[in-house]
């Protein structure tokens, strides 16, 4: 996820870009720049970090920049394919220097293109994916950039937002949509396209939303929306009703709250280019250069800190199931310590959003010391744990600001899902199991849009037990790591006694504590062990608690046991962690945020733990 703006019209572009990245900061941070076209020619800078170091190199009262310009684009970068550095920050163009581009989202078959464009003579200079639409357009160049532009996207696979000018046509800003967003935004003196309203807010409430697969050419006040097949397209403008701040949060009152709301598009990006589904297959670039050691590991450590950890769990699950390699799952903290036994047919993976985790790098160091291959799956590129791993995965979701983890969760399951059949291929799994993995993957996203509908019915769930103190949540086999995502969730933002169990082991001591003021949130998706759980339902039932379950859509009898019921679309069972997540994020960030606390900076807490 990365931060686009553009400008044409009346005024200087520059305030107004620099204004823009610096409301789209939140979308990512590990470099910036801006394009703008000036009477000298195009003035185009770049800074690796954030805003203020871009900032720190422009002169606005030197030329070329004193004479002002009425046309530019900016970025806010949030590193995906090359490393945060100048080069592979936007804006990129083509040889020449004169088309300009910034671009939100990931150019799927972008490898191809640029290897044809290299036969043809073009000259790329960065690691990006994005270069490769500036070396199309210049080669496709037929005087007409909108023309032009169209005939580009028809060959492109991916996802886009971009923005673009050329300096042959200083009347016209053009922007294209395919699954990123964009926004244009109209005030009397121009037009300003943006990747969210923040952007925008602080100079019109007037607005456009492109939609996917839509091309809008801009001059000044004036503009024209194509779809692909060259159709003019008739758009109504909009009336936003949020403030500056809300708008950053997209409207939503928290950030925990939107980044829950972000999880149909943050799976899909984490899974983007990656399924093939015909051959049963994934296609895991990162893992290319080890993908033959790989394939000769005999066991498989996972270490990780909080939820990663919990995510690591329900891997540990997948993989034995389907690859039928040996994995276990240990404290990141803890790997160092305990002396683990290991030998050179082992892998280290280590999961971490922010690829920072201090206990995690250090697992990763003891790998290393001990001769093993270690793999990461990080959502932070370029970040300590993406550097320090021989090979991994990125998460592509994204910057998660929120301090409870949620969309990372879900991304790291899934991506764990897709490395179990990467394992499992290698290894003893059918074709046609391969495929159906994947195909319940990609079915994913439309069913987290089903859950995030319950919002409001697990707010009034949540409003009900708002009193309680303690809490218990148990899950069993795939589910049982979901009892702990569950419990540290609403532990870390309302403060609360949570725990989580495996529904199995209550007998064996902590249903002791159980009476009418201990609810038991119960995940219970009707999978190979629904069974088990009912039972243990009964019990707890027996003792006085209340229950919450989750389960299955259609599953009516589970009320004879539950008191309250919250429902989840049927999947594979080895991905109903990924679904049965959202409920407890909801139930969780509705808990807190009705009891008031600061949901998405809870106390005690920071984002990237840093130290031991
Ligand atoms: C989860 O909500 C937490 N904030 C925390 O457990 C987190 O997952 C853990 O600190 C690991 O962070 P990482 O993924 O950045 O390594």
């Amino acid at each position: 996820m990365c931060g686009i703006v553009g400008y044409i019209g009346k005024n200087n572009a520059l305030p107004i870009l620099m204004d823009g990245l610096k409301r789209l900061e939140y979308r990512g941070y590990d470099s910036a720049g801006v394009a703008v076209k000036t009477d000298q020619g195009v003035f185009a800078v770049k800074a690796v970090g954030k805003i203020v170091e871009l900032e720190k190199k422009i002169t606005p009262l030197t030329p070329p920049l004193s004479g002002g310009s009425n046309l530019g684009i900016a970025h806010t970068r949030w590193a995906t394919h090359g490393a945060p550095s100048e080069v592979n920050a936007h804006p990129h163009c083509d040889c020449q220097r004169k088309i300009w581009l910034a671009h939100n989202g990931i150019i799927e078959n972008y490898q191809e293109l640029k290897a044809l464009l290299i036969k043809k003579g073009h000259k790329f200079v960065s690691e990006t994916d994005t270069e490769v639409v500036a070396h199309l357009l210049e080669d496709l160049y037929d005087g007409n950039l909108t023309n032009t532009l169209i005939k580009a996207l028809r060959l492109l696979k991916g996802a886009y937002g971009l923005v673009i000018f050329h300096a042959a046509e200083p009347t016209k800003l053009l922007a294209a949509k395919c699954g990123s967003p964009l926004v244009i935004g109209l005030t009397e003196d121009g037009t300003i396209v943006a990747s969210d309203v923040s952007a925008i807010i602080r100079y019109t409430k007037q607005v456009i939303y492109l939609d996917d697969n839509e091309v809008a050419e801009i001059s000044g006040h004036d503009f024209k929306i194509y779809n692909l097949q060259s159709e003019t397209v008739a758009k109504q403008a909009k009336t936003i009703d949020w403030d500056i701040e809300a708008s950053e949060k997209a409207g939503f009152p928290h950030f925990m709250l939107k980044e829950i709301f972000d999880q149909p598009n943050s799976l899909a990006n984490s899974l983007r280019g990656r399924i093939i589904l015909s051959d049963g297959k994934v296609k895991l670039g990162g893992l290319d250069i080890v993908a033959e050691k790989v394939r000769a590991i005999e066991k498989l450590v996972i270490a990780a800190c909080g939820t990663a950890r919990h995510a690591g769990l329900i891997g540990e699950y997948m993989i034995e199931e389907y690859a039928g390699l040996s994995t276990e799952v240990d404290y990141a903290s803890e790997f160092r310590y305990r002396q683990p036994v290991l030998d050179k047919k082992t892998a280290l993976l280590v999961i971490s959003q922010s690829g920072e985790t201090a206990d995690t790098l250090a697992a990763v160091q003891e790998a290393k010391g001990k001769g093993l291959l270690t793999l990461g799956i990080v959502n932070v590129v370029g970040s300590s744990i993406a550097r320090a791993t021989d090979a991994g995965v990125y998460n592509h979701i994204g910057p998660e600001i929120s301090v409870a983890s949620t969309k990372a969760f879900t991304s790291q399951a899934a991506i764990l899902a897709l490395l179990t059949v990467m394992l499992g291929r290698q290894r003893q799994m059918s074709l046609v199991m391969g495929e159906r993995i994947c195909r319940e993957l990609l079915a994913l996203p439309e069913k987290m849009r089903e859950i995030l509908k319950t919002s409001e019915q697990i707010k009034k769930i949540a409003e009900k037990y708002s009193k309680f103190a303690h809490f218990a949540y148990l899950g069993r086999k795939y589910n049982q790591p979901l009892a702990f995502e569950g419990a540290l969730k609403l532990k870390e933002i309302s403060y609360l006694h949570a725990e989580g169990f495996a529904s199995g082991e209550m007998k064996h001591g902590p249903i002791a504590m159980i009476d009418g003021n201990f609810p038991v949130v119960m995940i219970a998706p009707q999978d190979s062990v629904y069974e088990k759980n009912y039972s243990n339902m009964q019990e707890l039932k027996a003792r006085g608690a209340k229950i919450i379950a989750i389960t299955t859509a259609g599953n009516e009898k589970i009320k004879e046991a539950a008191d309250d019921v919250i429902y989840i679309p049927k999947t594979l069972e080895m991905l109903t962690p990924i679904l049965a997540a959202m409920p407890l994020q909801l139930f969780a960030y509705h808990l807190a945020a009705l009891s008031g606390r600061d949901v998405d900076k809870p106390r005690n807490l920071a984002k990237s733990v840093t130290v031991e």
